[in-house]
């Protein structure tokens, strides 16, 4: 049994995590508990729990939708200049040392930060020598961050945040408007690899030089935070980077003597000890 967000039956909680669990293979039994009694609450309506997994359970659609909401996917491109400001800076000129640069971002969402990470591989001669491997837990995000194709209404801010960022080009150089759509550049993603992967049942599959985890482990419960923490750790080589959201940190994690700051500021770390 799990411990129960206020409000909620611990038993009724625990019948549709649980459900949901053995029914799809999606584990949110240890995610942050105010945080996801919040969505749950949200898609309950007027419903008492039992008939929202009863609804859940038995139709993927709704299991779907429900999906989007517990996973919360909002992101941006460039999102935090500062922070991609000082990947170009203090990251880059490292990772230029390796011959072949494999990069992770962990939890993509819909793709804008792989996007963001392959333009500014490009500008920095180093895309033809880089692999992205972009993962999520959601299919559904994940084939929208294939395409490539971000609302029109959105390259404002898009651009703003590129500039910000120390952009060397006219951001609209790496896309076409069509109607209300941007479409980015297929070129940038060649090498791209978009997959499923659900950090909370899923190992270790690569060895990377650069891992970004950015705005996904503040949903997570401590446990839960700690074995992600441990297999990121465990997918650096040696002098690797971490990149983590703005909000998180490796401070006060059993992991953190592990690890030199390269900007602590801006949640950048370097894998200094094996
Ligand atoms: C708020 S978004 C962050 C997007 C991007 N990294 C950024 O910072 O803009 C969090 C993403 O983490 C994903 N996520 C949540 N739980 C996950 C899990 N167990 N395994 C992999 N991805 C997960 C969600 O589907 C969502 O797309």
């Amino acid at each position: 049994m799990i411990d129960s967000p206020v409000g909620f039956d611990p038993a009724e909680l625990d019948t549709l995590l649980a459900g949901i669990r053995d029914r799809y293979g999606y584990d949110f039994r240890e995610y942050a508990p105010a945080s996801l009694a919040r969505r749950i609450r949200s898609q309950m309506g007027t419903d008492p729990l039992p008939a929202l997994s009863d609804r859940l359970l038995q139709d993927p659609e709704a299991f779907g939708r429900f999906l989007d909401e517990l996973a919360v996917h909002s992101t941006s491109m460039f999102r935090d200049p500062g922070f991609w400001r000082s990947l170009r800076a203090n990251v880059l000129p490292h990772l230029a040392t390796w011959p072949f640069i494999r990069i992770w971002c962990v939890g993509c969402s819909t793709g804008e930060e792989a996007w963001s990470l392959a333009i500014l591989l490009e500008e920095e001669g180093l895309l033809a020598r880089s692999r992205i491997y972009a993962t999520d837990l959601s299919e559904r995000v994940l084939e929208r961050a294939r395409r490539g194709v971000f609302p029109l209404s959105a390259m404002k801010e898009y651009t703003e945040n590129y500039l910000a960022s120390r952009g060397t080009r006219a951001f609209s150089d790496y896309y076409s408007a069509g109607y209300d759509k941007a479409i980015f550049r297929g070129d940038l993603v060649r090498q791209a690899v978009f997959a499923q992967h659900n950090l909370a049942t899923d190992g270790a599959f690569q060895e990377f030089h650069l891992v970004l985890c950015r705005n996904v482990l503040i949903y997570f419960g401590a446990s839960l935070s700690e074995r992600v923490h441990r297999l990121l750790f465990e997918s650096l080589a040696f002098t690797g980077v971490l990149a983590l959201g703005l909000r998180e940190t490796i401070e006060r994690t059993p992991l953190a003597d592990r690890y030199d700051p390269l900007d602590a500021g801006q949640r950048i770390y370097r894998k200094a000890r094996p």
